[in-house]
């Protein structure tokens, strides 16, 4: 479905101005990517989670070059941060820590907490968010630190441990830790066999309207779905 079949308004101008809409990226981030991609280091200490499809998975060059999100998928987010004027908001998988900074650009975000369980991004992370006050960055296994985070979100981005078992954990978690009309963004879809029928299976949720392109799925608790239509828009 695109714009033409949409009959909300509101899920239209969603359509436009969030998800076919471009927008500029920021010197001050990008300056802080060029910094991180003519980067000589590698990280200190061993890696975690599943095995990295990276050719050398410790050295900072190749993890900002295809380890993080393209400033264009950061911006992305970013505008939908803007459109619904959201305030708070939780992303899982930190790496090192640009996107983070793209989710908490925009006027109305209050507090970014991002969790990152590999120690060398950690620090690398912490180091740049020094002068970015509202992000607080965890240290540790995203399983673990679930428990410790007692408040709801406006936006959740999950882009951590790329397996069917944890995003259905992930999605169940958020589910219960998302404001009356958060959203949930799922980065990688495709990245696995099972990350594409987690998906499939998380996009049914009759709670969420969702969108979806080949790498991000979307769901939105703002709109309700009208069963009349097909529930998922793409772009
Ligand atoms: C694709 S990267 C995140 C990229 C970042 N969100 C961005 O948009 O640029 C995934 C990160 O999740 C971290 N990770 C994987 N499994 C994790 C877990 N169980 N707990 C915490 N972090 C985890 C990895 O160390 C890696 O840095």
């Amino acid at each position: 479905m695109d714009n033409y079949g949409i009959q909300s308004s509101k899920l239209s101008s969603f359509y436009l101005q969030v998800l076919k809409s471009k927008s500029q990226s920021v010197d001050e981030f990008e300056m802080i990517r060029a910094h991180f991609l003519e980067s000589e280091g590698f990280l200190e200490g061993d890696s975690i989670g599943e095995k990295s499809t990276l050719s050398d998975p410790r050295k900072i060059a190749n993890i900002a070059r295809k380890g993080i999100s393209e400033a264009s998928d950061s911006l992305l987010i970013l505008r939908l941060i803007e459109f619904f004027q959201y305030k708070t908001v939780l992303e899982l998988g930190t790496s090192l820590g640009v996107n983070t900074l793209y989710l908490a650009k925009p006027a109305s975000v209050e507090s970014v907490v991002t969790i990152e369980a590999d120690e060398g991004l950690t620090r690398i992370a912490k180091g740049t968010f020094r002068s970015f006050p509202k992000i607080k960055s965890m240290l540790g296994d995203i399983d673990e630190k679930m428990p410790e985070i007692n408040q709801a979100f406006d936006l959740i981005y999950i882009d951590a441990n790329h397996t069917y078992e944890a995003t259905l954990r992930y999605f169940n978690w958020a589910k219960n830790h998302l404001t009356a009309e958060g959203t949930i963004v799922f980065d990688d879809i495709n990245w696995s066999r099972g990350m594409s029928m987690a998906w499939k299976s998380i996009r049914k949720d009759s709670e969420f309207v969702s969108t979806e392109n080949y790498n991000r799925g979307i769901l939105l608790r703002h709109f309700t779905r009208d069963t009349n239509y097909p529930y998922v828009l793409n772009f």
